[in-house]
């Protein structure tokens, strides 16, 4: 096993993440939202189009964590204007799950949020999303506060923040 996590700089690769994204979207989400709300996020948010707006637009960064060469997750951030740093995204594909990739892409988004020059990363995690939480709670992060988001569509987000003190 031999992960390496590097920033995204191509069209193929950024296509390449949005294939996995549907792929572990529809697994994770299932029994936490309805099919209709995954379809519906994945196109708005992660989405090869979606995604691109992202970069251009919203100074997004995302990062590939592959695993001897094969893409098995990835990662999504951005700066704010002030002293925090959005931990946008952090997705695994499950068969990787488990075996310490978790720790390394969080100390990852930790190095890029210092190299930022930001104190605190935060995060919106949906409330039924019970093993996200515990690892994030066991990495250090707290429960800061909650929010629902209206998304379009007919849906919600309903997500606590939860926040890492750098
Ligand atoms: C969230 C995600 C990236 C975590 O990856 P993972 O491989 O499941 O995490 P790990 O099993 O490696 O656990 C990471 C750490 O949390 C700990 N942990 C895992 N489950 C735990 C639990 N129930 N209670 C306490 N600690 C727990 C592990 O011991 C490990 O700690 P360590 O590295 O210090 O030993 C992955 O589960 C995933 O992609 N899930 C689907 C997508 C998702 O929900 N993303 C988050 C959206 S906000």
């Amino acid at each position: 096993m031999a992960i390496t996590i590097k920033k995204i700089g191509s069209d193929t690769e950024l296509k390449e993440t949005a294939q996995l994204a549907d792929i572990i979207w529809h697994e994770c989400f299932t029994g936490i939202i309805s099919e209709g709300q995954i379809d519906y996020m994945v196109d708005k948010f992660q989405s090869y189009k979606a995604m691109t707006k992202q970069l251009i637009d919203q100074d997004y960064s995302y990062f590939a964590v592959r695993d001897d060469g094969e893409l098995c997750g990835y990662i999504g951030v951005r700066p704010e204007k002030d002293s925090r740093f959005f931990l946008s995204k952090l997705y695994l594909r499950k068969d990787k799950r488990g075996s310490g990739i978790a720790s390394q892409m969080l100390e990852k988004v930790f190095e890029e949020a210092r190299d930022n020059g930001k104190s605190e990363v935060y995060l919106t995690v949906n409330k039924h999303n019970d093993h996200a939480i515990d690892v994030y709670k066991k990495k250090g992060f707290t429960v800061t506060d909650e929010v629902v988001t209206d998304i379009g569509g007919g849906y919600v987000m309903d997500d606590y923040i939860m926040t890492y003190e750098l």
